[in-house]
């Protein structure tokens, strides 16, 4: 039903023929589930969409969306609706952020390799990010899939994982690159705990679910549950698991961040204006 070009060879796809704006059927909502569930990162080219088209569209994908953002502890939302996250080179005024720009400082740490929403419970589920201006120099989006780094691992290995829980902190995450939140905005942000390897409902496939937010193992030591945390991320981002995302203008890329991380690359954003609008959804069963 749905023309899927792959690209790359474990996972991700272009999907060609459809404006989302217009997808109400249920059964290709369902067959646009089903690619997502196969594939795990779809991209859709050339699609404008309003901020209210997206949210609609992100609502009747996938139900509720993620509105404890960082962002909206740290105020300011310059969409007037929290489930718009802004990441965008630019401020509320719509001019280039500064150097030192708190709203700027806290977005960097979108360069290290994350899933979305990771630090609240339900986590995030699907992500839909759309392109409206995209810089002339690159700023490209790197994409790992978990479930291969999963099947990649030794057995031994799997079964030492299985039943591990981490605890995830966007405080900590934030902190680990040297920003900080004022105690009353971390109070907002109090993290959450997910187990280390899960099983994709859609698919039945188990993947290693990990993020920059992943702080510690639960009943471990904080140092020894970090260190097997670095490695796994370090064995997740091999090459071989990565697909790296060109942006165009008008680009929806949806990811699941059940089934992999993600991590922008660095571009002069003092620089060069880019901005993109995501909305992320949340892991509630349907
Ligand atoms: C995001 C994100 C990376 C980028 O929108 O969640 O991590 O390249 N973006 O902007
Ligand atoms: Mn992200």
């Amino acid at each position: 039903m749905l023309n899927c070009k792959p690209l790359h060879s474990l996972f991700a796809a272009e999907v060609v023929g459809v404006d989302l704006r217009q997808a109400r059927d249920p059964a290709i909502l369902a067959a646009i589930r089903a690619a997502m569930d196969q594939y795990a990162v779809l991209v859709f080219r050339d699609q404008p969409f309003t901020d209210d088209e997206q949210v609609d569209f992100a609502t009747r994908f996938d139900g509720k969306l993620h509105t404890q953002t960082s962002l909206s502890a740290l105020g300011a939302n310059r969409f007037g609706n929290e489930a718009l996250t802004d990441i965008s080179s630019v401020k509320a005024n719509g001019e280039l952020a500064e150097l030192a720009d708190r709203r700027r400082l806290s977005i960097l740490s979108n360069r290290l390799w994350h899933t979305d929403a990771s630090f609240v419970d339900p986590a995030g589920r699907y992500s839909l990010l759309s392109a409206k201006v995209v810089p002339e120099v690159r700023a490209d989006t790197e994409f790992a899939d978990m479930r291969s780094a999963w099947d990649a691992l030794e057995p031994d290995e799997q079964t030492r994982l299985s039943g591990l829980r981490v605890f995830h902190s966007i405080v900590h995450s934030r902190h680990a690159i040297g920003f900080d939140f004022a105690p009353e905005e971390a109070a907002r942000l109090p993290g959450a705990v997910h187990p280390l390897v899960r099983t994709l409902p859609g698919s039945g496939r188990r993947a290693l679910y990990l993020a920059s937010h992943a702080s510690h193992i639960v009943d471990w030591p904080v140092p020894e549950g970090r260190i097997l945390l670095l490695d796994l991320i370090e064995h997740a981002t091999q090459h071989a698991f990565i697909y790296r995302h060109i942006w165009q203008p008008r680009d929806l890329v949806i990811w699941d961040n059940r089934a992999t991380m993600h991590r922008g690359r660095p571009f002069d954003d003092t620089r060069h204006r880019r901005e993109l609008r995501r909305t992320t959804t949340l892991d509630i069963a349907r």
